[in-house]
C-alpha cells in the first residue's frame, strides 16, 4: 500500500491524524452538554496548529470571537492558513504567544477556556489550571480534554496479539517508566487526564464532569479512508529510532541506569515491530482499534 509523503508543513494543517480524534456526533453531544452556542468569546491555551480550536470553534455561534494561544513563537508566525480557515467561518480569530502560566489578559476575560493534550507537558498543571481559572468570567466553562497514556501500552493489535506474557509486560512497564521519568524531569505527566477531577476540585470549580471520547478506530484493510490512511502514515513515519534516543533515554536515566536492560530490550522489539507493521500494511493483513483514553473534563467558575 503507497502512503502519501508527508506535505509540506502547513498542508499539514488538515488531514492531519489529530483531525480524527473525534467522532463528530460524540463532539456535537458535548458541545451541548458544555453549552458552547452560548459562549460567544472562547480562549484555547497550548493550540499548536490549533486541532482543537477548529473542533470547538464549529459549534460557537455567529459573530463568536476565538483566542488561541501557545508558549511557541512558531503558531503565531505560521497563521495564514489558520486565519483564512476562520475567515472563511466568519470566525473572528487571533492567535498570540502566550506561556498558560502567564496568559496576557485580565481577569474574568472570556466565557470559555479549553485545552487539549496541553496539561500533560506542564510541570505543574494545577498552577496552569489556576491561570485558565482567572481569565474565565465567573460562571464560564472550562473544559479540558487531557489523556491517559498508558492504557494504550496494553491494548492488542493484530501483531502483539501473538506476543507473550513477558513481552507483554515489557511494553506495558516500558510505559510506565517512560511516563514517570517524563515526571522526574519536570516535563508533565502524560496520563493527567486520571487526575483532572482532583485538580478541578481543588480549584473549586463548580459543577464538575468527567466524559470519555467514544473514539475507536476500525482499522481493517483495504485502508481506503482518509482517516486511516493519516492514522497509517504517522505510526509508519514515526522516527522510533530518533525517539528511542533522545526523549526515551532521558526519561530512563532519571532512574540512574535501573531499567537499562528493559530499554536495550524493547529497542531492538521496536525495530523488530516497526518491519512487521509495515509488512503487515503492505501485504493489507493489519488489523487495530488504535484508541487512547481521552477525558473531556469540565467545570464552571
Ligand atoms: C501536544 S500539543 C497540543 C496542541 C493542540 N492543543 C492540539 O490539540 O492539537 C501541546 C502544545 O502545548 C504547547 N505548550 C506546552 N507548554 C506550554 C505552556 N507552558 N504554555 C503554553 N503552551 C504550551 C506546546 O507548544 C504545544 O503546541
Amino acid at each position: 500500500m503507497a502512503i502519501n509523503k508527508p506535505k509540506g508543513h502547513s498542508e499539514e494543517y488538515f488531514g492531519d491524524f489529530r483531525d480524527y480524534w473525534y467522532n463528530q456526533d460524540f463532539l456535537e453531544l458535548m458541545a451541548k452538554r458544555w453549552e458552547l452556542s452560548g459562549v460567544q468569546n472562547l480562549l484555547d491555551v497550548g493550540c499548536g496548529q490549533c486541532h482543537w480550536t477548529r473542533i470547538v470553534s464549529q459549534f460557537l455561534p455567529e459573530g463568536a470571537k476565538v483566542t488561541a494561544v501557545d508558549a511557541d513563537a512558531k503558531w503565531a508566525k505560521e497563521s495564514s492558513k489558520l486565519q483564512k480557515f476562520f475567515d472563511e467561518k466568519e470566525i473572528d480569530f487571533e492567535i498570540k504567544q502566550s506561556d498558560v502560566l502567564e496568559l496576557p489578559f485580565a481577569d474574568n476575560s472570556f466565557d470559555a477556556v479549553t485545552c487539549q493534550t496541553v496539561l500533560i507537558h506542564i510541570e505543574n498543571p494545577l498552577d496552569a489550571l489556576r491561570e485558565m481559572k482567572r481569565v474565565l468570567k465567573p460562571g464560564g466553562i472550562l473544559f479540558c480534554a487531557e489523556p491517559n497514556n498508558l492504557v494504550a501500552s496494553i491494548l492488542k493489535d493484530s501483531i502483539t496479539a501473538d506476543f507473550e506474557i513477558d513481552e507483554i509486560i515489557d511494553w506495558f512497564i516500558f510505559g510506565l517508566i517512560k511516563e514517570k521519568g517524563k515526571i522526574n524531569l519536570k516535563q508533565g505527566d502524560n496520563s493527567i487526564g486520571d487526575l483532572l477531577p482532583k485538580l478541578f476540585s481543588q480549584l473549586e470549580l463548580k459543577d464538575i464532569k468527567v466524559h470519555i471520547s467514544d473514539k475507536a478506530n476500525c482499522i481493517v484493510p483495504p485502508y481506503e479512508t482518509d482517516e486511516i490512511r493519516a492514522i497509517l502514515k504517522f505510526r509508519l513515519e514515526n522516527d522510533f529510532e530518533e525517539f528511542m534516543k533522545a526523549e526515551t533515554k532521558e526519561q530512563f536515566e532519571t532512574f540512574g541506569g535501573k531499567y537499562e536492560e528493559i530499554r536495550q530490550r524493547i529497542e531492538q522489539k521496536t525495530k523488530k515491530y516497526k518491519s512487521e507493521l509495515k509488512d503487515a500494511i503492505e501485504n493489507q493483513n493489519y488489523y487495530d482499534v488504535s484508541t487512547a483514553l481521552m477525558y473531556l473534563v469540565s467545570g464552571r467558575k
